[in-house]
């Protein structure tokens, strides 16, 4: 075997001079910043720094923030013209492009995530999909969803800390495009570039009580999704979550979205590009810690290339630069909290103890934060519960298949179908692959690319509904065969 050229990286640390993180928080409602009562700290989970103090919303901070969006909605919004609108949505956009800087540094800050994907995926991604929507606010009647259609109204949105912009930007474009005005809830682990987000709503001059930003944790997220002033409610976060969120508005009259869980299957077949399925099996499930409802963690591959694509990805593995996510050299930053770590480590304690095999990238991990090394588990059997559940971390767990259906039929035994990835040189079984698999959105060579063009959602306990492109747009709309 030749010995790995292997390279020692400098560290290269992005500064924080960028950011002034204030020592505490309010509420944004109605266009200012409001006092909060309760406060609770928020963590660097790279260093366990306390940042800073978040407020904790209760009924009348969300009563509040309900009430300057209707108000907003009826005096203001919802009487302005989609061209009008759209130049809010494109002057957001485009802030939010000049000051990516602060906004990159403050999400790796607060989540954990490394400063090269806060940086060139969760910002411009966000900017991008302000700017898509912004496009689209004064063409609604050729989005082909019909020509009445018309906004909820009020929509409440509740987001999870995995991408905290991101996801608020999957929410707030669409919703103000379509004509909704909107209460955001920040997830409580990561809520500070949602803060900065407001102070933008501010720069653009956005209408007073079109976007309220209120923060807490699940009592209030509880309260935006109970409340009667609410027309429209979207979540991002846990099956468990959506469950309670779904059966609360059942007997009520708001239109609901749900983004939740996944166990996507990553399979691939034996005539694909094995060199490349590496990248997009790192890709797949180390991006982001492995906090992400469409992570390809369950490698599916076919029995005669299981032994090379298994011996390549721990060499591949080995390289992964885990560590300080304030460096621009690394791939894996710290574990978004020590909650998600303690679930991150008893759901690969299971694995091992029925019976599967664990591999774990040699790496020295920090001692302050959170942290766990790039792991997989070969030998997993389909009713290992590595294999069932989310782990929702950097665990793989690999299974392998004989026939291309057998394959199938594995991937397709999960409660969940967010997301797939199909790796094959041919072109017919891709295209069979893709017509057999459960699951909202399927990537051939290639994983985890977004796009707020493409819609995004899953089958099964994954969700209802989707988010990005017209799909997404019509979440938001009335009038359409949907609310
Ligand atoms: P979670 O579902 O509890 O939190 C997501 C958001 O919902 C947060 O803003 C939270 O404050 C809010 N929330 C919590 N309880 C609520 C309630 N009863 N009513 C309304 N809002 C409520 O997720 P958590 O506890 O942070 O993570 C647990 C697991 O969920 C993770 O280990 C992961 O497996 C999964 N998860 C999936 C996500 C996805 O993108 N699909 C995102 C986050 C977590
Ligand atoms: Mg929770």
């Amino acid at each position: 075997m030749e010995t790995p050229v292997s390279f020692d990286y400098a560290p290269a640390p992005e500064s924080r001079a960028v950011v002034s993180i204030k020592p505490k928080y309010g509420h944004f409602i109605g266009g200012k910043f409001v006092a909060g009562s309760k406060h609770f700290p928020t963590i660097n989970p790279a260093t366990e720094e306390v940042l800073s103090q978040i407020a904790l919303a209760g009924k009348a901070d969300v009563d509040a923030a309900v009430k300057a969006a209707r108000k907003a909605y009826t005096t203001t919004w919802s009487k302005m013209s989609g061209k009008e609108r759209g130049k809010y949505l494109f002057r957001i956009a485009r802030i939010m492009q000049e000051r990516s800087r602060e906004f990159a540094v403050l999400e790796t800050l607060d989540n954990g995530k490394p400063i090269r994907e806060s940086r060139d995926v969760d910002v411009p991604l966000a900017a991008a999909h302000f700017f898509y929507h912004a496009g689209w606010a004064d063409k609604l009647e050729f989005a082909g969803l019909g020509t009445s259609t018309k906004p909820h109204g009020v929509a409440g949105q509740i987001i999870p800390w995995n991408f905290p912009l991101l996801m608020l930007a999957w929410k707030v474009a669409p919703a103000l495009a379509a004509g909704n005005t909107v209460v955001l809830k920040p997830a409580e682990n990561t809520s500070l570039t949602a803060l900065l987000f407001a102070e933008v709503c501010q720069q653009a001059e956005l209408p007073a009580g079109v976007v309220n930003i209120v923060t807490g944790d699940g009592s209030t997220g509880a309260l935006i999704v109970n409340h009667p002033g609410i027309d429209k409610i979207a979540f991002t976060g846990s099956t468990e979550v959506g469950k309670i969120i779904a059966r609360a508005v059942a007997p009520t009259h708001k239109s609901v979205t749900l983004e939740l869980g996944g166990k996507a299957a990553n399979i691939i077949f034996e005539d694909a590009a094995i060199d490349e399925a590496i990248e997009g099996i790192v890709n797949g499930v180390f991006f982001n810690q492995g906090h992400v409802c469409c992570a390809g963690s369950r490698l599916i591959l076919q029995e005669s290339v299981a032994e090379e694509v298994v011996e390549k990805l721990k060499k591949r593995m080995a390289k992964i630069r885990v560590g300080d996510p304030m460096d621009k050299n690394t791939d894996l930053g710290a574990i978004n909290s020590k909650e998600q770590l303690l679930k991150i480590r008893d759901l690969s304690a299971t694995g091992d103890t029925e019976g599967a095999e664990r591999w774990s990238a040699p790496c020295d991990l920090p001692t302050k934060g959170f942290w766990f090394p790039p792991t997989i588990f070969t030998g997993v059997t389909q009713s290992h519960r590595i294999a069932r559940e989310e782990i929702f971390g950097p665990v793989l767990s690999v299974l392998t298949f004989r026939t291309p259906q057998e394959g199938i039929d594995k991937a397709n035994n999960t409660p969940f179908g967010l997301s797939a990835g199909i790796w094959s040189e041919k072109g017919s079984r891709i295209l069979w692959a893709s017509q057999q698999l459960r699951a909202g959105v399927i990537w051939a060579n290639t994983f985890n690319k977004f796009d707020p063009t493409s819609p995004f959602g899953g089958y099964k306990e994954s969700g209802w509904g989707r988010e990005g492109g017209r799909h997404g747009l019509s979440a938001y709309l009335k009038g359409v065969g949907h609310e």
